[in-house]
This record gives C-alpha cells, structure tokens and sequence, in this order.
C-alpha cells in the first residue's frame, strides 16, 4: 500500500461566535440542534487521480460527552454523502475512504453536531488529503491475518435474524449462491409447526424477517405464517426478489400488520436488471411499488425497502439509483456488498478497522436446521453442515442458540474452521459497517429542492 499526500489544509483564522480559532486549531462549540450546523472544509478546488482511492486523515479531538458526525458529500447531489459516519471522544486515528469511483465527486468535508441535547465541543487540528493504492477489499484478507480472540456471551433468549421458509424461487439471479445459473438448486421448505414452534419462542412486539433462500412468495404457506405472527403480537416484515407482488396478492399481505417489504433490486435500468435478475422483469417491480404506495393510504404504517447488492460496474451508479428510487417514493434504500465463494466480500464501502465479534443470533434454514450467522447460511447449502442444531432436535430453541454460541466460543468447533477465512464478521459493527449503506429518505426528504447548505448554519473553510 502506498499513501501519496495531496495537500495539508490549512486552517483560517474565521470570527463567529460558537468557534474559537486558536493560533494552530480551531476549537468548535456546536449547537445543541442535531445537524443543524457544520463546519465544512471545500475540496472543489483539487484535481484528484481518478483511478486512485482516497483517504482523508483527521487530526481532531473530540471532548467527552460530545458526539459529531464527519462526513464527505457529493458534488452533482449535494445532499448524499459519499461517507459520513459518527464519532466520539474515544476516536482518535480519524479516516474517511472515498472509493476512486467518487473522487470526481466529492464536495466538501463536513463536520456536524450529530447529538441533540448537548453543545459538543471539538478541536479540528490537521486534516491530510492522501491517495492510495489500496483496494479497500484487501483489508479483510489483512484483518483475518491477525490474531483474534473470539467471545460471545451464552444467551438466555432467542435472538431470531429470520426464518427462511423455502429454497425454491422462480428468479436465476447471477450472483446467487443457492438459485443462481451455476448452482444445485433444491426445494426443501418448512413444515408449518416447525415455523409454528418459533413464533411460538418468540415475544409480543418483536419484529419477525419472512424471507428464504429461495423467495419467500413461493412458499404457498405465507399468508399463514404472516397470520400467524401477527396473531401472536409479532411484526412481521418479509424480505422477497418482488417479482410476485400482483395487487391481489398484496391486498392479502397487508391484512397482517405487515411492518416491511423489503425488494431486492440490483439495478435500475430495465436491460441490466434483467441480465442479474435472470427471469425478472424491472418494470413488474415498479407496478408492484406503485400499488404498494397507494396502499399506503389505507395502511399508512408499512414501509417499502429497496436493497440493492453492488458488483464492479454498478457501484459508481449509487446516486442515479438514489434518485430514482426517491421519486417512486420508497422508505429506503441499502447498498450492500457482493459476498463471493461464499464467505469473501468485494466492493465495499470501506475497510474495517479492526476484526469485531460476531452477533450470534438463529437463522432458521428451509431445511430445518439453524444457522448462527449469514456465512453459514451460504456455506450449509453447498456443504451438508450436519454439526448445526436442528428446529426438531429442541424442545426449547433458546438452547438451540445457546449451542451456537458454545460453537463460537469454541476454537476447535467446525464453525471456527470457517470463521478463520470468512469476511462476514465486518456485518457485526454497531457502527457504520463497510457492508452496507443505507439512504433513508424520510429523513432528507423535506431536505431535498435545496442545496445542502441552506438548509442548516455552516461556516465554510477554503
Ligand atoms: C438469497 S436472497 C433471498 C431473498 C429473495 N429471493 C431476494 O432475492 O430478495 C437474500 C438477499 O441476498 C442478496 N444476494 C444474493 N446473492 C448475493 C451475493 N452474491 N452478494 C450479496 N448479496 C447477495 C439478494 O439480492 C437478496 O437481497
Ligand atoms: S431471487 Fe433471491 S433467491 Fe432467487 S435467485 Fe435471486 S437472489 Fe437468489
Ligand atoms: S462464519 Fe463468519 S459470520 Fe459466521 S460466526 Fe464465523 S466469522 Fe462470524
């Protein structure tokens, strides 16, 4: 890796009444508003290597007590940012990662009040500008190198991810690692007091994830289930390729509470996505989503998620797809990484900066048994995993979960055989992960007819 130094910025000296601009750093007392005011350093006027990723190193104390935001927003979309993330008085080491694919782009670095009840306070003393070599994907090869210690605490409740209920879809998709055009596809789904027995280990008011290895709306048993969990006091969501969503079928869904749909769609231009989503066609998901919406009338409370896997030549499509799907007035839309042979990931956000342990909750597979995490989920349908605990073999399934976490805990378990290669530990973060990148549009909304800087204070450093 080789990080080649662009520029130092230099820091004006600039008179305003919640900054102190000392001789060498500013000092900066924010707001007690959440983002209502920035402090925004202007990139506009450099040349960066297109080719070329870059890194931008932040010198800057943080007082405890005090949370902001720093981010990096886009030139063509003022109000999208490339990166931005929170950080603390624990934070020390400060990078933001722009992928090559968006120097082209970049605004302003900007610093914001990310805390709604305090004034935070924070000193900004050196900010590097450098350009690296590095392919961010690298990173997790260079983590997984290192020494780990692995720990999870033995739980003493479930902790459901989801419940997959069939392996049998009606897609090819390109990427797909359980119905894809190079795979053994198969057709086990679960038996309805299998599902019956979760739901039933499960509390009022929690939320439930339908969704499969397969598609969930090929599974003739789904009104039932979604019935089933609403009877309970569950929130069920339910996670799907989409291509099913007729009216009549929705009208049915939407009977039971349902609190999500989430689509999965990789593109937003009709030819390429019918070349990933072999068997789809983009404009059966756009009437889907446009019934959806006038449903909301009646059932104001759900809500439409987009989840869009990226690969090499759609990553820099980001902001065209944030506009699009902003117009057909969805919730949401998360980018996530490719995974490949199963447990590697490419193309992703930024690189981690350290190994974290992983969340170990269940996920009920279609063909019984339980898997602690997404790998395995990938991994068991390729290999027969015989050591995952099966839903039959519990009479309690919290003990089924327990039993994978004694699985994690354990260096000579044949799940830790796995984890010793696998890149899916980066989904754990409690912090912004590079997995995943999640636009909410509620949230800008009312943000979006002006430009960024209209719309709260900010003092702009040349
Ligand atoms: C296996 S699918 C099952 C649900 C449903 N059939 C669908 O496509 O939404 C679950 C999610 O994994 C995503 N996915 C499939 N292959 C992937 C890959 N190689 N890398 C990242 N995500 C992938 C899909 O796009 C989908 O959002
Ligand atoms: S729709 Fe989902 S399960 Fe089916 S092939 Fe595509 S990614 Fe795989
Ligand atoms: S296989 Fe991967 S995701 Fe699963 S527990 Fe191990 S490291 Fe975590």
């Amino acid at each position: 890796m080789q990080n080649i130094p662009i520029d130092i910025l230099k820091f004006k000296k600039f008179n305003v009444e919640s900054i102190k601009t000392l001789s060498e750093y500013c000092e900066i007392i924010s707001s007690n508003k959440f983002w209502d005011y920035s402090i925004s350093y202007d990139l506009t006027k450099y040349k960066f290597n297109s080719k070329k990723n870059l890194v931008i190193k932040i010198d800057c104390k943080i007082n405890s007590n005090s949370n902001i935001t720093i981010g990096v927003n886009s030139k063509k979309y003022q109000n999208n940012f490339i990166f931005s993330e929170d950080f603390n008085s624990k934070d020390t080491n400060i990078r933001l990662f722009i992928n090559a694919s968006f120097v082209h782009d970049i605004s302003h670095i900007i610093f914001r009040n990310s805390d709604k009840t305090i004034n935070n306070k924070f000193s900004i003393h050196k900010i590097e500008l450098l350009e690296s070599d590095e392919n961010f994907d690298d990173s997790l090869e260079q983590i997984n190198s290192k020494k780990f210690e692995y720990f999870h605490e033995i739980p003493n409740e479930l902790n459901v991810d989801s419940i997959s209920t069939t392996e049998v879809c009606n897609l090819e998709c390109v990427m797909c690692h359980f119905n894809g055009p190079n795979v053994e596809k198969k057709n086990g789904t679960l038996r309805i007091d299998q599902v019956k027995k979760i739901l039933d280990t499960m509390k009022p008011g929690q939320s439930i994830m339908f969704t499969a290895t397969g598609d969930f709306l090929m599974d003739k048993n789904l009104s039932l289930y979604l019935k089933m969990a609403n009877e309970r006091g569950l929130l069920p969501e339910i996670h799907t390729n989409g291509t099913l969503l007729k009216p009549v079928l929705i009208d049915e869904l939407l009977n039971y509470n349902l609190k999500k749909i989430r689509i999965s769609v990789d593109s937003t231009d009709p030819k390429q996505y019918a070349k990933i989503r072999r068997g789809g066609k983009l404009e059966d998901i756009l009437s889907a989503i446009k019934y959806l919406n006038y449903k909301k009338k009646q059932f104001p409370n759900f809500k439409i998620e987009i989840n869009c896997t990226l690969f090499k030549n759609t990553f820099n499509k980001q902001f065209e797809m944030e506009d699009f799907w902003r117009d057909k007035r969805v919730d949401s839309l998360s980018f996530n990484s490719e995974y490949y042979n199963s447990i590697k990931h490419r193309n992703i956000f930024f690189p981690p900066k350290k190994r974290k342990n992983c969340e170990i909750k269940s996920y009920f597979l279609p063909n019984g048994k339980i898997a602690p995490c997404c790998a395995t989920c990938v991994v068991q349908h390729e290999r027969d995993l015989d050591w995952l605990p099966k839903i039959d073999d519990y009479d309690n399934l919290v003990d089924a979960q327990a039993d994978l976490v004694k699985m994690y805990n354990d260096p000579n378990s044949e799940l830790r055989n796995i984890c010793k290669e696998c890149h899916w530990w980066m989904i754990s973060d409690k912090k912004q992960t590079g997995y995943i990148r999640i636009v909410d549009f509620n949230k800008n909304r009312k943000e979006l007819n002006k430009s960024f800087f209209s719309t709260i204070k900010n003092y702009i450093i040349n």
